[in-house]
């Protein structure tokens, strides 16, 4: 590898890092740089579970044997939850991206720390590299603690042929691994990378694996999901946990190659990315939950929600979780949660999720207006007589010059 600027460090001699370890190139290099480049003594690699595919788990746990100190796996998937069900409630979507990575980062960053502090480390670290979102997530995570902070890819200026010739002088045999990029845990796939990189490029169907082409997908197929105040509790009438609900409508949705997304993406950095996600779950409740809200809220809170709602998932994406701002939003969003409970129909058909029914028995609506009730349509004359008040006056005697 061409000789990186940072010689060994002999202030971290004795000094103990935990790192976020995914177990793909990145991060595995990480380990040997950290004490070679570094100077840190003892490495603990950290692998969060947050719903990625065991496949990725195992292969953390394999290379992590014969590279790290030691190997912590922690199961997040409920954290992990919690934080979905957050974005559910905030209806939450960044130009049209479901948020998947951005919500699993600082519940990975956290449990980074927990370990860090439960270890009397000196230090945690992070394989991001400077140019994606991800460092940033990282970071701002990280920066609430008092650990000195590393990111050896990105101080350390390596590209992704250099991280594997210094693989292989490590003897970490890392596998003709995919060309794309590919991120994945409970909520979202997302895959980038490669061909992808041309926002004119087509994207081949082998690289969906959790939805089948809308044109391949069966017979319409009805379901029904209820929430409690704003949370998604029961799929057909079946009560159950959020990380199983999630993983069935997963597979009923990509079934019916619901949930793809194929955008052009305005990174934190400024640079437009070209990214494609899957995230069938995702696309049924967040179409079904703000249908519902449509239901149960009334128009003013509808009206200044969607701006709170865009605010929050511009914080999340951005990685701005420890903003007060964000605090404050789930404070606002959870008191208007507190009547959106009820049930809604969701037709799959053909890559979409339709809303064809919803019940609430907080839904404001009555039948007094209804076209065949007798009300009294002519209470709504003195109401009309005031409307447009201001411009009917303009209209006919303004002089406009
Ligand atoms: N663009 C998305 C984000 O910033 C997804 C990045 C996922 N990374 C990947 N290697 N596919 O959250």
């Amino acid at each position: 590898m061409r000789d990186v600027k940072m010689t060994a460090d002999t202030k971290r001699r004795g000094r103990k890092v935990v790192l976020a370890y995914s177990g793909g190139l990145d991060t595995s290099v990480c380990i040997p740089l950290l004490r070679e480049k570094y100077g840190f003594e003892e490495v603990i690699a950290v692998t969060v579970d947050v719903g990625q595919p065991p496949a990725d788990i195992e292969r953390a746990k394999k290379r992590a044997s014969s590279l790290s100190d030691r190997h912590v796996v922690v199961d997040a998937k409920d954290e992990f939850v919690e934080m979905i069900f957050r974005a559910v409630k905030a209806n939450a979507s960044y130009e049209g991206y479901v948020l998947g990575t951005a919500l699993a980062r600082p519940v990975i960053a956290m449990k980074v720390l927990e370990v860090a502090a439960y270890e009397g480390a000196d230090a945690v670290a992070h394989g991001c590299t400077g140019k994606g979102n991800d460092q940033l997530r990282f970071d701002a995570v990280f920066r609430t603690s008092r650990f000195e902070i590393v990111a050896p890819i990105r101080e350390l200026n390596l590209t992704r042929e250099e991280e594997r010739e210094y693989a292989e002088e490590h003897g970490i045999h890392v596998e003709k691994e995919h060309r794309w990029s590919i991120d994945e845990n409970l909520w979202s796939r997302s895959i980038e990378g490669a061909e992808l990189e041309d926002p004119a490029f087509q994207p081949p169907e082998e690289i969906f694996q959790w939805t089948v082409s809308p044109a391949e997908a069966p017979e319409d197929e009805i379901i029904e999901i209820h929430f409690e105040r704003g949370i998604p509790v029961s799929l057909d009438g079946n009560r159950m946990d959020g990380v199983s609900l999630i993983l069935s409508l997963n597979k009923t949705g990509g079934k019916h190659g619901i949930g793809r997304t194929d955008i052009v993406e305005d990174r934190v950095l400024g640079f437009k990315s070209r990214e494609i996600y899957e995230h069938p779950a995702a696309t049924i409740l967040l179409n079904a939950h703000a249908d519902l809200e449509r239901l149960v809220l009334t128009r003013a809170e509808i009206q200044f929600k969607s701006i709170a709602d865009a605010v929050w998932s511009e914080l999340v994406y951005k990685g701005l979780t420890i903003e007060p701002l964000y605090e404050a939003l789930n404070a606002f969003i959870d008191k208007t949660q507190e009547r959106v409970s009820g049930t809604v129909r969701v037709k799959l058909h053909k890559g979409n999720a339709i809303v064809v029914g919803r019940k609430s028995p907080n839904a404001i609506f009555t039948k007094d207006v209804s076209f065949d009730a007798k009300t009294e349509q002519k209470m709504a004359e003195g109401f009309s007589f005031y409307h447009a008040f201001q411009a009917g006056i303009c209209a006919r005697t303004c002089h406009k010059s």
